[in-house]
């Protein structure tokens, strides 16, 4: 769609944006941009009805060779986020008409809101930004000789003043992040193993000044009994690895560290409880956890500089096939002295996680720490595509993950911890086992079992993301494929705390 995107003070733009409300005009303060009338005039137009994402196109208009008149929706209860469908929305029309500048009104016409539904200009800016930014990606590194690719724009944003100009660069961050973390998911797993992920890293933090990386592989995992790692990687050519980013603050270098954890499988076969009828394909995938939190990492260290250290360990490995592959039946020995009791080697995320817990709290020293995974099918069945899932009995940093999901728009419910939970994953052999024989409850089973993990009076939270990760639907800001879920709301929760 777009090459690049640029905010820009200076230059006449070939298109004007501005935009209404379902069933209203335009307002008196957009009214003031429109000197010959001709917006006035569309909005009288029976397809001018000002629905979400609506998009009305008048030529020639107030010196501009295009006027996009865009719909915000019902003014009862607007939210700023409604923002990135706008975007969406004339982003596609920019871009369909080839224009290369384009100023953006929006905030005129959100003047006036009532005070719990009003919208600042640098957040309007930054909605705007961020819809741009997401709907310009594309992956089309694996293109060959058969296809010709689409000549894109480099796009030049204006806008009605600073600070509006200023959240579209918040905005755009927020999109780079996303789609860094949506990239590397399109990327096939005979590519994106799990070294070339840690290179990938590495590559990010030499060009960022707070980001470092260091990744345990080989004996370095042994060194430090990062036993699910050994076990789950075991069949798999492409060895696994804990990848490990740090951000380090210039100022607050002292306080605890934000710990997050990513499940970055390159591949799940299912291993020896091997996947059938179609249920391997797209987990290349399964490594979106890890790729969330990446493309925090970028966000944090190039958008928000929070004033605190904040630590990202994506936990990777291939889950393969071979006779050397970890097998129902085995037991294994974790870092913290659980047993567990492999009953299922496609309940292999909770395992890498369980190593980086351990880990985390072990070794961190942590603030919090929030686990981030395509953990379950089962979250797929109870909160689709729409909510990820979320367990965390911290009331305050539950609070926090909620605001973060509601105002990045990726979204989560609250699911339960029980004791009767836990009490399913008990072993006749081990402590735990690894998959319990009954399917009821199964996305708070993973949970259960990730509690074991985590040391008393740590603080965590557990996002599955195994429905949001990735879309079917095309929407009016991003086309259908990964979704970068993770990326927004771990930054955002960081700036929160
Ligand atoms: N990677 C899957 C979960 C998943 C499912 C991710 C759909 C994305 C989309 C996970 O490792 C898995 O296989 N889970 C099994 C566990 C079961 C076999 C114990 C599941 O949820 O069915
Ligand atoms: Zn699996
Ligand atoms: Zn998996």
């Amino acid at each position: 769609m777009f090459e690049s995107i640029k905010t820009a003070t200076r230059g006449k733009a070939g298109v004007l944006v501005v935009a209404h409300f379902s069933g209203e005009g335009i307002n008196a303060d957009t009214k003031a941009l429109d000197n010959d009338g001709s917006i006035a005039k569309a909005t009288k137009r029976p397809d001018a009805s000002g629905d979400l994402g609506n998009v009305v196109e008048i030529h020639d208009s107030n010196g501009y060779e295009r006027v996009l008149l865009i719909g915000l929706g019902q003014r009862e209860g607007f939210k700023p986020g409604a923002l990135r469908t706008v975007a969406g929305a004339a982003g596609r029309a920019i871009a369909k008409a080839k224009a290369t500048g384009a100023e953006f009104q929006v905030c005129p016409a959100l003047n006036k809101l009532k005070k719990a539904d009003s919208v600042d200009a640098f957040t309007a800016g930054a909605m705007i930004g961020e819809g741009l930014g997401m709907l310009s990606w594309r992956y089309d590194d694996l293109r060959g000789t058969k296809t010709e690719l689409t000549p894109k724009i480099k796009l030049s944003v204006q806008g009605c003043c600073k600070q509006f100009l200023d959240g579209v660069e918040r905005g755009l961050g927020f999109a780079e992040g996303t789609n860094i973390a949506r990239t590397l998911s399109q990327t096939p797993p005979n590519i994106a193993t799990p070294m070339w992920i840690a290179n990938e890293a590495k590559k990010m933090a030499r060009k960022s000044k707070n980001l470092s990386v260091s990744v345990f592989s080989g004996k370095k995992l042994e060194d430090e009994k990062l036993v699910g790692h050994i076990n789950v990687g075991k069949a798999s050519e492409n060895k696994p690895c804990m990848i490990r980013i740090e951000y380090t603050p210039d100022r607050g270098k002292s306080k605890k560290p934000i710990v997050i954890v990513g499940k970055t499988m390159s591949y799940d076969s299912g291993g020896l409880s091997i996947k059938v009828g179609g249920g391997m394909r797209g987990m290349k995938r399964d490594k979106d956890g890890g790729c969330g939190a990446f493309g925090a990492m970028h966000i944090i260290a190039n958008v928000i500089k929070p004033n605190r250290p904040v630590v990202a360990l994506l936990v990777s490995a291939e889950n393969s096939i071979s006779d050397e592959a970890y097998r129902p039946d085995d037991v294994l020995e974790f870092r913290n002295g659980t047993t567990v009791e492999i009953t299922n080697t496609d309940a292999e995320g909770r395992l890498v996680l369980a190593d980086g817990l351990c880990y985390a709290c072990d070794k961190e020293n942590p603030e919090y720490v929030v686990d981030i995974a395509t953990l379950t099918g089962g979250v797929v069945v109870a909160l689709g595509k729409v909510f990820a899932g979320l367990w965390c009995d911290d009331d305050e940093l539950r609070e926090k993950v909620e605001a973060a999901g509601n105002s990045s728009g990726e979204r989560v419910w609250r699911l339960p911890h029980d004791p009767q939970y836990n009490a399913m994953m008990r072993s006749p052999v081990a402590d735990i086992l690894n998959s319990a024989p009954v399917r009821e409850a199964h996305p708070i089973q993973g949970a259960a079992f990730l509690s074991h993990f985590v040391q008393d009076g740590v603080k965590w939270a557990h996002i599955d993301i195994a429905g949001t990760h990735a879309s079917d639907k095309e929407q009016p800001h991003m086309i259908a494929g990964p979704t970068g879920f993770g990326a927004r709301l771990l930054a955002e929760l960081v700036e929160r705390s």
